[in-house]
C-alpha cells in the first residue's frame, strides 16, 4: 500500500515536471520586441539578428517570429557557429523585403545568409528582393554587380523549409550548398520569365535534399543541380516559364564531385526551354552523373522536353575541339508524355570521348504539332522498352 502511493507520487511528481519543461520550451524571440518596425521603411536587419541571437543563446527549441507586414532587410548573415541551439523554427507571417536599391545587397553573395546551422525551420513567409533593376541593368549590359541568392544554406544539416514564397530574386531564390538532409516542402518561387540567372532551387555538393509540393516560375532554371549533389527527390513540382530542371552545367573543373541518385517525380514543364537536361562542358573533367530517374513527366509546349548536351561550349571559347569528360549513365526516363514546341523531342547529344550507357526509355510519348516528334542520338547507348515514341534512336 504505501509502495504504491510513494509510487503515485513519484508519478505525479514526474508529470509536473515534464509538464513544466514542456511549457518552458519553446520560448518565442518576436522581431518586433527587438525594434522591427513594419512599413517596409525602417531597417530590420539589427532586430532580427538579435532575436536570432536570443534563439541561438537559448538551449531548448526556440521560435524566431515575425509578424505580419512588410520588413526591409538589408543582406544578414546568420552564423551557425555562434549558435548553440539546433532546433529553431523561424517563423514568418510577413514579408522580407530587401532594400529598392540593388548595389546594397547586390555584391554580397547572399541576401540572406545561413552558415553552418543545424536543425534550422522557416515555415511561411515572403522574400521579396525587389530584383527588376538590377535584372534590367544586366540585360541594358552595363556593369552591374552579380546579384544576390535570396535564401542561401552552406554547410548545414537538417534544414526544413515549408510555405516559403520567394519572388524577384536578384540572382538564385534558394541555394542548398554543403548540406545533409534538408527538407524543402511547398516552396513558390516566382519571378519572370525574362529575367536573368534567377534560378529556383540551386543544390550542390549536398546529399539528403528533398523538394516536394513546389511551384516554380522563373527566368532560368527551376531546379538547378551542381556538383556533388546526391540523394536528391524532387517530387510534385510544377516548372514554368523557366529552364526547366537541369543537372549542370557540370565538367567546368577537372576533379569534380559527381551527381548521384537524383529522382524527378511526377513534375509537369509548361512553356519551358527545357524539360529535363543533363548538360557538361565540353572539357576534360573526371566528373559522372550516374542513377538518375526521371519519372511520370508531363511536357506542356517544351522546347527540349529531354536533352543530354554534352557539348556545351558557348561562343566556342575555353573548350576549343575537347568532348566532355563526365560519365554519364544509368538515366531512366519512365513515363513521359505530352507536346514538345520543336521538332526534336528526345536529344541525346553524349560525349564522343566518354558516351552515355545504360539511358533506359519506357513509355515515353511526345508529339509535335499533332504530329510524332522525332528523336536525335550521338554517342549514346541503352535500352527501350513500351511505348516510345519518337523511336528511341538508342
Ligand atoms: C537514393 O536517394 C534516396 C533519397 O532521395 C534514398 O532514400 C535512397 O536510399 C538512396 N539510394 C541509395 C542507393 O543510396
Ligand atoms: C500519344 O499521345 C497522343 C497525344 O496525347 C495520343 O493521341 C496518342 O494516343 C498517344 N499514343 C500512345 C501510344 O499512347
Amino acid at each position: 500500500m504505501a509502495i504504491s502511493r510513494m509510487f503515485q507520487i513519484l508519478i505525479l511528481s514526474l508529470l509536473y515536471f515534464t509538464s513544466s519543461i514542456v511549457l518552458a520550451a519553446n520560448p518565442t524571440y518576436n522581431i518586433q520586441s527587438y525594434g522591427a518596425k513594419s512599413g517596409g521603411k525602417s531597417d530590420c536587419s539589427k532586430a532580427f539578428l538579435s532575436a536570432w541571437g536570443a534563439a541561438c543563446a537559448a538551449t531548448a527549441p526556440a521560435t524566431v517570429y515575425v509578424p505580419p507586414g512588410r520588413y526591409l532587410m538589408r543582406n544578414v548573415y546568420f552564423d551557425g557557429n555562434s549558435c548553440k541551439n539546433n532546433a529553431i523554427t523561424i517563423r514568418i507571417d510577413g514579408t522580407l523585403v530587401a532594400p529598392s536599391d540593388y548595389n546594397v545587397i547586390g555584391s554580397s553573395g547572399s541576401w540572406l545568409k545561413f552558415e553552418r546551422v543545424t536543425g534550422v525551420s522557416i515555415y511561411g513567409g515572403t522574400l521579396d528582393a525587389q530584383g527588376a533593376n538590377l535584372w534590367a541593368c544586366k540585360n541594358s549590359g552595363k556593369g552591374c554587380p552579380k546579384g544576390a541568392t535570396s535564401l542561401a544554406f552552406y554547410n548545414s544539416n537538417n534544414i526544413r523549409i515549408n510555405g516559403l514564397v520567394s519572388m524577384n530574386s536578384q540572382m538564385f531564390h534558394i541555394l542548398v550548398d554543403g548540406c545533409r538532409n534538408a527538407n524543402l516542402v511547398n516552396v513558390r518561387v516566382s519571378a519572370p520569365g525574362n529575367s536573368p540567372n534567377t534560378d529556383g532551387i540551386h543544390v550542390q555538393q549536398s546529399s539528403g535534399v528533398t523538394i516536394m509540393n513546389s511551384h516554380v516560375s522563373t527566368g532560368d532554371d527551376c531546379v538547378s543541380i551542381g556538383p556533388g549533389a546526391s540523394n536528391l527527390w524532387i517530387e510534385n513540382l510544377a516548372c514554368g516559364p523557366g529552364h526547366g530542371i537541369s543537372i549542370g552545367s557540370l565538367g567546368w573543373e577537372m576533379n569534380e564531385a559527381g551527381v548521384q541518385n537524383v529522382t524527378v517525380k511526377t513534375a509537369t514543364f509548361s512553356g519551358t526551354e527545357n524539360g529535363v537536361r543533363v548538360k557538361t562542358w565540353a572539357r576534360p573533367s573526371n566528373g559522372f552523373v550516374r542513377d538518375i530517374l526521371f519519372q511520370h513527366l508531363v511536357m506542356v509546349n517544351v522546347q527540349n522536353p529531354v536533352i543530354i548536351d554534352q557539348n556545351y561550349c558557348p561562343n566556342h571559347e575555353k573548350c576549343p575541339h575537347q568532348g566532355s569528360g563526365v560519365k554519364i549513365s544509368n538515366v531512366k526516363y519512365e513515363d513521359i508524355h505530352g507536346t514538345s514546341a520543336t521538332q526534336v523531342a528526345v536529344k541525346f547529344d553524349c560525349s564522343k570521348t566518354r558516351p552515355c550507357s545504360g539511358i533506359e526509355l519506357d513509355g515515353v510519348n511526345l508529339t509535335f504539332r499533332d504530329k510524332p516528334a522525332t528523336a536525335s542520338c550521338s554517342n549514346a547507348g541503352g535500352t527501350a522498352e513500351g511505348v516510345v515514341k519518337p523511336s528511341s534512336c538508342l
